[in-house]
C-alpha cells in the first residue's frame, strides 16, 4: 500500500531499526525494491532523485506514476520520496506526483545560504503536508565527482551547527556527513561513530545516512544502533543489476530479448534489497 515517509520513519523511533530507502532509476528498480521488501516483510521508501529525473528526459511523472501504481499494489507499506532536489521547479511537482516527502539539497552552499534556501523549502513543503529532509555538511560523491572512501573531515556535520540549522529551518530530518560518500562501488567507508553519537544527542529529528552502498554491514548496523533512522541506498542496486546483466550477456552473446537480461537484473536487485533490509533490522 502507498504509505507516508513520515509514518515509516516514525515507526523506527526507539526500536533501533531504520527504514531502507532505495533509489530507483528504471521500472525494474521499482519492481525489484517492492519485491525485495515484500520478501523481507518490511516497509520501504522508493526514492527518485533529481539526477534520475534528468535521465528520464527531465520528466518526473512517467516513473513517479509507475512507482505510485506499484506501491498501491504492494503487500507492504511503500512511501515515495523525491531525493536530492536542487530545483524549485522539481520541488513544486512533488505533491501532485504521489510523493509524501522530499530531500532538499542545498548542502553545497555556505551555511547561511543553505539555511535560507532550506527554510523556504521547508515552509513551502509543510504548507502542502510534505515531510522534508535537508543536508548539512557535505556528503561527497554526488553528480559524478569522484567517490571517496571518506570525505574530508572538514565537510562533516558539526553537532552545534546542526542543532541551530534544524531549529532555524524547521526540517523534519537531517542527512549527516559522518564518513560515507555517494557512489562507492566498494564497501570500505569507515563511519565516525563518535560524531554520530554527538549528533544524535544534539538533535531531536531523525538522522539520515546517505551513500550507504559503500558502508559495510557491521558499520551500517552500528549506525542504526547509533541513531540513524533512514538509510539511503542507490549504487548497491546498480552493482547488483549490472553485474547480473553482464554475466548473462557474457554467457549468451546471442541473447536479444531484454526481458531475459532485465529479468536477471531485476532478480539480483530484489535479493540485494532483501539482504540490506535484513542488515538494518539486525
Ligand atoms: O540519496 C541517495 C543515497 O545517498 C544513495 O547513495 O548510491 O552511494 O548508495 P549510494
Ligand atoms: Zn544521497
Amino acid at each position: 500500500s502507498l504509505a507516508a515517509t513520515a509514518e515509516l520513519v516514525a515507526r523506527t523511533a526507539g526500536v533501533r531499526t531504520a527504514v531502507a530507502a532505495f533509489n530507483v532509476i528504471t521500472l525494474e528498480h521499482v519492481e525489484a525494491v517492492i519485491a525485495g521488501a515484500e520478501s523481507a516483510g518490511a516497509p520501504v521508501v522508493l526514492q527518485i532523485s533529481e539526477n534520475a529525473v534528468k535521465f528520464r528526459h527531465g520528466r518526473l511523472l512517467p516513473l513517479a506514476r509507475a512507482a505510485t501504481a506499484a506501491a498501491e499494489r504492494a503487500s507492504v507499506p511503500v512511501a515515495l520520496h523525491l531525493d536530492h532536489v536542487r530545483s524549485d521547479d522539481l520541488l513544486r511537482q512533488a505533491p501532485g506526483a504521489g510523493f509524501s516527502s522530499v530531500m532538499y539539497d542545498a548542502s553545497r552552499l555556505p551555511y547561511e545560504e543553505n539555511l535560507t534556501a532550506t527554510r523556504a523549502a521547508a515552509d513551502w513543503a509543510h504548507a502542502r503536508g510534505l515531510w522534508i529532509e535537508a543536508e548539512l555538511g557535505e556528503i561527497g560523491g554526488k553528480n559524478g565527482e569522484p567517490p571517496r572512501d571518506a570525505h574530508a573531515p572538514g565537510a562533516r556535520t558539526d553537532p552545534g551547527e546542526a542543532r541551530a540549522f534544524v531549529a532555524d529551518s524547521g526540517v523534519d530530518a537531517l542527512a549527516v556527513a559522518i564518513g560515507s560518500s555517494h557512489a562507492m562501488t566498494t564497501r570500505t567507508a569507515a563511519l565516525d561513530h563518535d560524531l554520530l553519537e554527538r549528533l544524535a544527542a544534539s538533535l531531536d529529528v531523525p538522522l539520515v545516512l546517505h551513500g550507504s552502498s559503500g558502508v559495510p554491514d557491521r558499520e551500517l548496523r552500528a549506525a542504526v544502533e547509533g541513531g540513524i533512522a533512514k538509510v539511503n541506498i542507490g549504487t548497491a542496486l546498480n552493482i547488483a543489476m549490472t553485474g547480473a546483466v553482464r554475466e548473462f550477456l557474457a554467457a549468451g552473446p546471442d541473447a536479444v530479448d531484454p526481458r531475459k537480461y532485465l529479468g536477471v537484473g531485476r532478480e539480483a536487485m530484489a535479493r540485494t534489497v532483501a539482504e540490506l533490509i535484513g542488515v538494518l533490522r539486525g
